[in-house]
């Protein structure tokens, strides 16, 4: 049963976790976060394990300050103004990734931009003192409503998690507005907690509202990555020239012949398999075979949302919303 600590005591604890690739619940300004290191994958992987998420979606990593922001992401002068005037607060950028950014994949669901927001109270607090930033969803189970308590949190998770720091009702008490700025307008991806009427007085432009083509909605196949080569899924063999996404101690017959190798987790780890998803695709896809053969993934655990990415990377492109 997960821990409650109070914010004046829970530091020490929760930087230890965190150091240790593990999760902790710590409340924002918005709702309360399940936080984890964001450059960890194994840790990040744990985020989605607690929450019980079926999918991979891109996660909001949390800065404690710009010069933080700025060695992860590539900042526009529109972008900075608004971080300048609404952060630390409830305002989400989505910018493009800065190289050599240190964000682990899984994180951005190997997207090449990353939503960034500096929360305020504990969670800055804990995010300056060890130095990196930190992946937080909301802090419920994937299809329950976001925790705005500590009791909350730890009667939802509190089975699944070590600590949970108890800073109060969180007092926005809904989430972080998400805005992405393109070319000289700024659209709205999420309304939240800041007005877009506050938005629009700071840019004195009116927030482009809904999907471009369908391009940026959460969860829509376009706003994730999908590789160039195609997918074959449950491969019991492997034809030459493919490329092998493996999995666990057996191998795929003929999986000599393949043209790349990489094992998500020899051991068979869920957890582990998970953190190398999107680079091992990634990897796989830049070795130039016009085939990525996977290897059968247990659906339990991690492995429903694995496998949820790898249909979706394997389906007919056109077939995709
Ligand atoms: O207030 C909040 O924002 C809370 C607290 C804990 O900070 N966090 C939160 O995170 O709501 P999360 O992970 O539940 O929401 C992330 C949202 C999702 O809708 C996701 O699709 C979107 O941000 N998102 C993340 N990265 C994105 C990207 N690169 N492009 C577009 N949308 C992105
Ligand atoms: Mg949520």
């Amino acid at each position: 049963m997960a821990e409650i600590l109070s914010v004046g005591e829970a530091m020490e604890q929760a930087l230890a976790l965190l150091e240790g690739g593990d999760v902790v619940a710590i409340p924002t300004e918005t709702v309360y976060g399940l936080a984890s290191d964001a450059t960890n994958g194994v840790g990040v992987a744990r985020i989605f394990e607690a929450k019980g998420r079926p999918r991979f979606n891109p996660l909001i990593a949390h800065v404690a300050d710009l010069a933080m922001a700025e060695r992860i992401a590539i900042f526009d002068p529109l972008s900075k103004r608004l971080a300048e005037a609404f952060w630390s607060g409830p305002l989400t950028l989505v910018l493009p990734l800065r190289p050599g950014n240190g964000i682990h994949p899984l994180v951005t669901a190997g997207l090449d931009t990353i939503a960034l927001r500096m929360p305020r109270g504990f969670g800055g607090e804990l995010i300056a003192r060890l130095g990196r930033p930190l992946a937080a969803p909301s802090a419920n189970s994937s299809g329950k409503i976001s925790a705005t308590t500590a009791q909350a949190v730890a009667a939802d998770l509190g089975a699944k998690i070590r600590l949970v720091v108890d800073g109060g009702a969180t007092p926005v008490g809904l989430e972080s507005t998400i805005v992405k700025v393109e070319g000289n307008s700024v659209r709205l991806l999420r309304p939240g907690g800041i007005a877009a009427a506050d938005i629009e007085a700071v840019t004195g432009l009116k927030l482009q509202r809904g999907a471009p083509a369908g391009i940026e909605a959460p969860g829509r196949r376009a706003s994730h990555y999908a590789p160039g080569a195609a997918v074959r899924l449950d491969a019991q063999n492997v034809v030459e020239g493919e490329a092998l996404l493996a999995f666990g101690v057996r191998r795929a017959e003929g999986w000599q012949a393949a043209a790349a190798l990489r094992n998500l987790s020899a051991s068979g780890d869920l957890r582990e398999a998970a953190s190398n998803l999107f680079a091992y695709l990634q990897e796989l896809d830049r070795s130039g075979a016009a085939t990525i053969a996977v290897e059968p993934i247990p659906f339990e655990g991690l492995g429903e949302a694995i496998n949820d990415r790898l249909f979706r990377a394997a389906a007919p492109r056109d077939k995709l919303d």
